[in-house]
C-alpha cells in the first residue's frame, strides 16, 4: 500500500518506553502511517513519518495531534510531577471523538480500590482505572485496553539492585519474596499488542482487555534466575511502615508491593486476556530469564 492511503495512527508518548515501543512495532509491521506525538517535536524529528507537538496539559493542542488520524493511542505518565492523568485522559479522549478517530487504545491498570475492597491505595494504578469507563462510553467505533506490566527494565533502572548494609547487592523491599505475584514483562514488547489491536479490531477492538506478561514471578525467583546467570544478588524483607518513609515516594512502592503480595499484579486470573494478547501480537513475550541474559548482564550489577 503506498503510504499516502495507510492509515494514521497518533502515538501520544512516543519518545518514551510504552509509547515508544508502539511506535516501532507500527513501524515494522508497515500497515499504518505514524504520527509520533511529542511536547517537544523540534527535538525529536527523526522519529517517525510525522512528528507533532501534543501536550496533554494543553489541549488546544490535541486538535492539529489528532487530525486526519484512524488510531490513538493513549498512556499517561504518573511520575511526571503535576500530572493529573483523569484531566489529561479526559481531555485526549475529548478531543479523539472530536477529530473523528475510529480506534482508540488506552494503557491501563488494575483497579486496586476494587480489587482490594477499598483497603489500598495504589493511585498509579488506580487513577487509570477509572479512565476506562470514559474511554468506553466516548462511543469510538473500536476501543482497546492494554495493560503495562511491572516492566522487567524496573530492574535495570528504578528498581535496580543496591548495595545492602551487609554489603551484598539486592534489594530490601517490603514484600513476601516467597509469593508470586508480580506479572511482568520487556516493556518493548508492548507495541507488539497495540499494533496487532489496530491491525485486528474485529479480535481486540471491543473494549477487550490485553495485558502483555512475559513472566510471572516472586522475588525469590527473580533472586534465583538472576543468581544462576552468575549474579549474586539477595533479598531482605522490611517492614512496610519503615521502607514508606525511606524516600520520597517510597509509600506508593510499598502500597505497590503490598497489592501485588495480596493480589497478584492482574488482580484477578487473566488467562483468557493474556492468551488472547499474545494472539493479536502474533508471538509470546520474551520470559524474565531470556531478558536478563542479554539485558541485565553479570557485570551490570557487580
Ligand atoms: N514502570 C512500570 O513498571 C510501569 C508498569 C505499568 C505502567 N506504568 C506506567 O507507565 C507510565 C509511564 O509510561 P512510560 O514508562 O512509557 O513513560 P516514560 O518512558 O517515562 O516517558 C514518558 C512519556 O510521556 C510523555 N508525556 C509526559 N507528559 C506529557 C504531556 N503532558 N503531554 C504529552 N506527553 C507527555 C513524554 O513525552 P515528551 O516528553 O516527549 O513530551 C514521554 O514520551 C506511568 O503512568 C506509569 O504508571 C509503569
Amino acid at each position: 500500500m503506498s503510504s499516502n492511503s495507510r492509515k494514521l495512527i497518533a502515538v501520544i508518548g512516543a519518545t518514551g518506553q510504552q509509547g515508544g515501543a508502539v511506535m516501532r512495532a507500527l513501524q515494522a509491521q508497515g500497515q499504518f502511517k505514524v504520527r509520533a506525538l511529542t511536547r517537544n517535536p523540534g527535538k525529536h524529528r527523526e522519529l517517525a513519518d510525522e512528528v507533532v507537538e501534543a501536550d496533554l496539559d494543553r489541549p488546544e493542542t490535541l486538535k492539529a495531534a489528532f487530525a486526519g488520524a484512524h488510531g490513538v493511542f493513549l498512556v499517561t505518565n504518573f511520575w511526571e510531577p503535576g500530572t493529573d492523568e483523569l484531566k489529561q485522559a479526559t481531555a485526549a479522549v475529548r478531543a479523539a471523538k472530536a477529530a473523528g478517530v475510529k480506534h482508540f487504545v488506552w494503557s491501563t491498570l488494575p483497579d486496586v480500590e476494587a480489587i482490594s475492597g477499598g483497603k489500598l491505595h495504589v493511585p498509579h494504578f488506580t487513577g487509570k482505572a477509572k479512565i476506562d469507563r470514559i474511554v468506553r462510553e466516548a462511543g469510538f467505533a473500536h476501543h482497546t485496553f492494554v495493560i503495562a506490566p511491572f516492566f522487567y527494565q524496573n530492574l535495570a533502572g528504578v528498581l535496580a539492585p543496591q548495595k545492602q548494609e551487609d554489603g551484598t547487592l539486592g534489594w530490601a523491599l517490603p514484600i513476601d519474596p516467597t509469593v508470586r505475584g508480580i506479572h511482568m514483562g520487556d516493556i518493548r514488547e508492548l507495541g507488539n499488542i497495540v499494533a496487532g489491536a489496530f491491525a485486528h479490531p474485529d479480535q481486540a477492538g471491543n473494549g477487550q482487555y490485553l495485558p502483555l506478561v512475559g513472566d510471572f514471578m516472586s522475588f525469590n525467583e527473580i533472586v534465583d534466575t538472576l543468581n544462576r546467570q552468575g549474579h549474586e544478588v539477595s533479598f531482605k524483607r522490611v517492614p512496610k511502615e519503615v521502607f514508606a518513609t525511606s524516600f520520597p515516594g517510597a509509600a506508593e512502592i510499598a502500597a505497590t508491593l503490598a497489592y501485588f503480595q495480596a493480589h497478584t499484579y492482574l488482580g484477578s486470573d487473566s488467562r483468557d486476556r493474556i492468551a488472547l494478547a499474545n494472539k493479536v501480537a502474533g508471538r509470546r513475550p520474551t520470559q524474565f530469564s531470556t531478558w536478563a541474559r542479554v539485558d541485565l548482564p553479570v557485570h551490570a550489577s557487580a
